[in-house]
């Protein structure tokens, strides 16, 4: 199984949200193991203290580093990239990252193997958790978010549903967006005509060539219109 660890200062925000859908049937079935970890179990002062201000000023504060080598080496069994299990992936969720894309997912979609996820908090991460401990500093897009916490999520959904055995049926993650590098083509169910708006009459004919046809054409078309660059 694939074991995920979230390490955070919000585990609580995690509880429910790995409770739906997929992700709850692959836990259940036994190909994932999702387990979010408070940061602050790692800090060994009182106060429990998990940043600091910046060296060489400025605004914001920075995640130190000492609870994060900590909690990772708890959690692998090494405390420096050098000496992580070769199946183990440590990623820092941060802007700067890597964007994810789906390549990237199915590169963490290793069965046996172990993801920590990082997630970034205040204005950073001190730098050296980067130059020592991460083997992905991955980024989910161009925008900012408060922190690592959604975009963890994000990376989650994104690797559990490529596990063998997390979807319904093995085929349906290969002809979905982005496996071919086109969108997916629009889809339509019951009832055939709603509010004036009609099914087209070609997914209504039975003629699967056709049907085929059409969808392959559709999906042209919206990647033109929402994605040109992926046509490029
Ligand atoms: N933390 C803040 N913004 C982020 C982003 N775009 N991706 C990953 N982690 C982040």
């Amino acid at each position: 199984m694939l074991r995920i660890d979230i390490i955070t200062i919000f585990p609580e925000f995690f509880r429910d949200v790995i409770d739906f859908g997929i992700v709850k049937r692959a836990r259940a079935a036994g190909i994932v193991e999702i387990t979010a970890h408070d940061l602050r179990g790692w800090t060994t002062d009182k106060h429990h203290i998990v940043d600091d201000r910046p060296f060489g000023g400025g605004d914001g504060m920075v995640l130190k580093p000492e609870p994060i080598f900590a909690g990772v080496e708890a959690l692998t069994g090494a405390g420096r990239r050098e000496d992580l299990p070769p199946q183990t992936r440590v990623v820092l969720l941060s802007p700067q990252g890597r964007v994810l894309t789906q390549a990237v997912a199915r590169e963490l979609a290793q069965p046996e193997s172990q993801v920590v996820l990082l997630c970034g908090r205040y204005e950073g991460v001190d730098e050296r958790v980067v130059e020592a401990l991460v083997t992905d500093e991955i980024s989910i897009g161009d925008y900012v978010l408060s922190g690592g916490e959604a975009a963890a999520l994000v990376l989650t959904d994104a690797i559990v549903r490529l596990l063998p055995g997390a979807l319904g049926s093995e085929t349906s993650a290969v002809f979905e967006s982005f496996s071919e590098s086109l969108l997916d083509c629009p889809h339509y169910t019951r009832p055939p005509e709603f509010r004036g708006m009609r099914v087209p009459d070609v997914l209504l004919s039975g003629n699967h060539a056709e049907i085929e046809r059409w969808r392959k054409d559709a999906a042209l078309l919206k990647t033109r219109r929402n994605r040109p660059d992926l046509l490029k």
